[in-house]
């Protein structure tokens, strides 16, 4: 509870009076939560952030004008109570108020605000569509629930920054209007009105600064920053959204795990009196990819993938032509065991809704066995094609038991992973073995380490960087730079939690000849590079330390923490699906003027379809 000096408006807080403040004369201010006559005795709940007081209004104690007074009291206006504290009779005592115990003999009422009738009611299971929500957040955020969680958040952030400064971190500010460079999200920018025709971008990261303080010996820096990307919004994405960003000189991965996990432990300890077992288990990027066919998996139930790529090129195909094309051609093969006790609940009539459902994603279909009488795939389409001897070890690949339902996927790699992820998850979810959120979560906190430096560029025909092109390959690897860049891996390291990346860094090239080969196995112009990246290639050459770092998606982390139903609801101003802010309409048409001023003409239709109002 805050101390407060009490002043006219009140002497304690709404959540603050108990059984040994009985007999005190008090006063309190706060919003109207509930107004009830109970045959001529007014009962209100008085709210504010800390809690509810319920203050009564008999006219035998009270006096009738101050009853009388009570009595004109609506929902959500703003009131002053003074009164004296009172044990609660027996049977009025509410064991789920903190103030449960007592209640105020009101003496006196003073408006100090009406109020419209809110558009949403101000409670916490609330069932309202959300962009009314939105629209209306100043009064969303007056319940209880969002309440919480901002001061979760903010409890989170306080432990971080705890943890942080005790660790040696300095909090630096840097820019966020900065020259944007290629490779990253798309920018929003904005217009220069003192140097016309030229434009900042906003920062997606404060990466390049964070690097350059390494430079200027800061050796360790963090920041809690806003970061801005125009990308299409997912359901955890944001446009603008925070991440808790650092950077250290003279580290390796190591370092920046046990900082990071230091940062976890205390957020868990401190938010939710939680202690999480640390270090987190190291995942190899490649292992993540064929259990799970994503590198952000969520491992807290099974239904695992199986890598059956060598097993049908091995077999040649087993008989199945389309298999064999598929190998022969780079392809994979992958499959998913469906145990009996959930494909007994997954007729034809569903595996065909499956079979639409992954052909949304690129599949041309889903190939599928029910297993029966000792090994047999049954009717499954692909039974006859198959030879006795791949189905056999097919099955024993798989672990598959009369009654289990095999889904497989062949063709193209980044199709098959996409897909079985995909597959995987819905079917997850279908048959209820991910714990949803709001159930005691289970918290799996995993590193994924080792990723591939490069990713191929089909258009292009090159090797582009799968990551940044600072981000240090493997020692190991340096050899395979030019002779063979797909199996260069590199020290970029992301966390995840529950199937989400809260976190991703990496140790940086800090050597010129190092970034050089990188360039060059890209294909890159290193003249082009100066051209983008000429500060930091500049400052790299005056003494760059070897340096490392990780940004925490905050808002993410923060999300999975509160175990709250979207990430926007722990934004106090988030913006909607569709990147407006429902309550200030941005973004929004401006001043012609203004637009001149910064020499800046809209070439956008028209009419362009307004954003409707949200219907109260
Ligand atoms: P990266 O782009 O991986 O790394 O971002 C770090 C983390 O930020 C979160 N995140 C987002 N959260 C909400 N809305 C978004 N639109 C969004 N985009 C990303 C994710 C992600 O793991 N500069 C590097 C870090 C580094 O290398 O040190 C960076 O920004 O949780």
């Amino acid at each position: 509870m805050p101390t407060l000096r009490p002043n006219k408006y009140r002497t304690h807080t709404c959540g603050e009076l108990r059984e040994t403040d009985v007999g005190k004369e008090v006063v309190l201010s706060g919003w109207v939560e509930s107004n009830r006559d109970m045959g001529g005795v007014i009962f209100i709940d008085l709210r504010d952030r800390h809690g509810i007081t319920q203050c009564v209004f008999d006219p035998k104690r009270s006096g009738q004008a101050a009853h009388d007074d009570a009595a004109k009291l609506r929902g959500e206006w703003v009131v002053r109570v003074k009164g004296t504290v009172g044990k609660r009779p027996p049977e009025m005592i509410n064991t789920k108020l903190e103030t449960g115990l007592i209640e105020v003999d009101g003496t006196e009422v003073e408006v100090l605000n009406e109020a419209k009738t809110p558009p949403i009611e101000i409670r916490d299971d609330l069932d309202a569509n959300e962009d009314v929500r939105l629209k209306y957040r100043y009064l969303d955020l007056r319940r209880g629930k969002m309440q919480r969680v901002l001061k979760m958040r903010h409890k989170a952030a306080m432990a971080t920054r705890n943890f942080l400064t005790a660790q040696g971190f300095t909090e630096v500010e840097t820019p966020f209007m900065i020259k944007w460079t290629p490779g990253g999200a798309r920018p929003f920018l904005v217009p220069s009105r003192l140097n016309l025709g030229k434009f900042y971008a906003l920062a997606e990261s404060p990466q390049l600064f964070k690097q350059l303080l390494m430079v200027a010996g800061t050796d360790r820096y963090y920041q809690i920053v806003r970061c801005f990307r125009d990308e299409d919004l997912r359901i955890d994405r944001q446009p603008e959204f925070t991440q808790v960003d650092l950077e250290m000189s003279f580290v390796e991965q190591d370092d920046i795990f046990t900082v990071v996990e230091g940062i976890m432990a205390s957020v868990w300890k401190d938010v939710l009196g939680i202690e999480i077992k640390t270090p987190f288990e190291r995942v190899p990027y490649d292992t993540a990819m064929a259990r799970w066919g994503n590198d952000k998996p969520d491992r807290r139930f099974g239904l695992e993938h199986v890598v059956l790529t060598d097993l049908v090129k091995k077999h040649d195909g087993g008989g199945i032509k389309i298999m064999k094309t598929v190998v022969d051609a780079g392809g994979i093969v992958k499959g998913i065991r469906l145990p009996k006790e959930f494909a007994e609940a997954t007729p034809r009539a569903q595996i065909d809704k499956l079979e639409t459902f992954v052909k949304g994603m690129g599949a041309k279909g889903l190939a599928w066995a029910r297993i029966e009488n000792g090994g047999s795939w049954g009717k499954a389409p692909l039974a006859k094609a198959i030879n006795d001897a791949m189905r056999t070890e097919l099955n024993a690949a798989m672990g598959a038991q009369d009654g289990d339902l095999l889904f497989f996927q062949f063709g193209p790699e980044a199709m098959v992973q996409t897909v079985m992820a995909n597959l995987r998850l819905h079917l997850g979810k279908k048959h209820g073995l991910i714990p949803e959120f709001g159930s005691a979560g289970t918290w799996d906190f995993f590193w994924v380490v080792d990723p591939p430096l490069f990713e191929y560029d089909e258009e292009a025909k090159k090797w582009a960087a799968a990551h940044h092109a600072f981000t240090m390959p493997r020692a190991e690897d340096m050899p395979y730079l030019q002779s063979d860049p797909g199996r260069v891996k590199c020290t970029r390291y992301d966390l995840v939690l529950n199937g989400y990346e809260i976190a991703g860094g990496s140790v940086r090239i800090h050597r010129g000849d190092i970034q050089s080969a990188v360039f060059r196995a890209m294909g890159i112009d290193e003249e082009e590079v100066r051209e983008k990246f000429a500060f930091l290639l500049d400052a790299f050459q005056y003494g760059a330390p070897p340096h490392g770092g990780i940004a925490v998606g905050w808002d993410r982390l923060v999300w999975l923490l509160t175990e709250t139903e979207a990430m926007r609801d722990v934004f106090a101003f988030p913006k909607n699906n569709r990147g407006v802010d429902m309550m200030n309409g941005s973004p929004a048409v401006v001043d012609a003027q203004l637009m001149k001023d910064v020499a800046i003409q809209s070439v956008a239709p028209e009419e362009e379809p307004a954003e409707k109002p949200a219907q109260a």
